[in-house]
């Protein structure tokens, strides 16, 4: 499958293997932390995350639902954060295989669950989950309504759903290869008004949306210095993304600079 293959680049295993052991962290009883630098896979990483988190709130013991949750570090965040079960679901199969693992050496494989799914056809009742989060997704998910609307009718009453992605900005065309496609055949954005818009359709209300254009620009600069200095760490971006992963990140702060894209967060409510 070719959004496997995208996200997978190659042996995963051997290089979280390698940076895991050259880090002196490849062994159990790891603590959630340890991985924030690999396991938080979208701009700005934990940061971004942390940032969402506080603004929401998720009681202990309810069970939220994370869309597209990679390696499951913002779901291990969050599970550790509020004491809450998160579901989460990927379509990339080396993903939640690595999760499961990184589950099971920080002691989260009781409160996080693991499941390869396309996010477009949750195999979930309706009306299940206490809250739902998706961060960085959206961006290679061509019918965003079906994706809204699996979320929309898993989630409880009341609940929220907060997401961030890359918008499409009004200049339009960004410049590839990005951190999450490396052509069009991968990518699609669409224009910020026109996602609250679907989302109002589909029965979402109470939509709050903040731009993030400035926050990743300020982390993609961090993250591009770090990374291209002669003591480059060990545990980055680039042991998942492999070696193009800052030329990528260089294309997507281009991008949002000229206002290609237009990266935003959105929390909204299922009244
Ligand atoms: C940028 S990563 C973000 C991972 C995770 N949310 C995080 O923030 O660490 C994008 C993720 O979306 C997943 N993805 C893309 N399309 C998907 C779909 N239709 N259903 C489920 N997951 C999807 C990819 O496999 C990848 O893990």
């Amino acid at each position: 499958m070719e959004i496997d293959k995208f996200w997978t680049r190659g042996n995963l295993k051997e290089r979280i293997n390698d940076a895991l052991s050259d880090s002196d962290l490849n062994k159990s009883n790891l603590k959630i932390e340890d991985l924030h630098p690999i396991d938080q896979y979208h701009a700005r990483g934990i940061a971004a995350t942390r940032d969402l988190a506080e603004k929401v709130s998720i009681k202990e013991n309810e069970t939220i639902i994370d869309v597209g949750c990679g390696l499951a570090g913002p779901a291990r965040f969050f599970a550790d954060k509020f004491k809450c079960n998160v579901v989460g679901v990927d379509i990339t199969p080396a993903f939640i295989e690595v999760g499961n693992d990184f589950n099971k050496r920080t002691n989260m494989h009781d409160k996080v669950s693991l499941h390869v799914t396309d996010g477009k056809s949750l195999p979930f009742e309706n009306n299940q989950f206490d809250a739902a989060i998706s961060q960085h997704v959206t961006m290679n998910v061509e019918n965003r309504e079906l994706f809204f609307t699996e979320i929309f009718r898993v989630l409880k009453k009341d609940t929220f759903f907060a997401f961030s992605e890359h918008g499409l900005g009004p200049k339009g065309t960004p410049y590839f290869p990005l951190p999450w496609a490396d052509d069009e055949k991968m990518s699609f954005l669409l224009d910020p008004e026109k996602t609250i818009e679907l989302l109002k359709e589909i029965g979402f209300k109470s939509i709050s949306f903040m731009e993030t254009g400035e926050k990743y620009m300020e982390g993609y600069e961090k993250s591009i210095k770090t990374n291209s200095s002669s003591k480059k760490p060990v545990l980055g971006m680039h042991v998942i993304g492999g070696p193009t992963m800052y030329d990528r990140q260089k294309n997507s702060m281009l991008s949002i600079k000229e206002k290609r894209t237009l990266p935003f967060e959105i929390i909204c409510f299922k009244n």
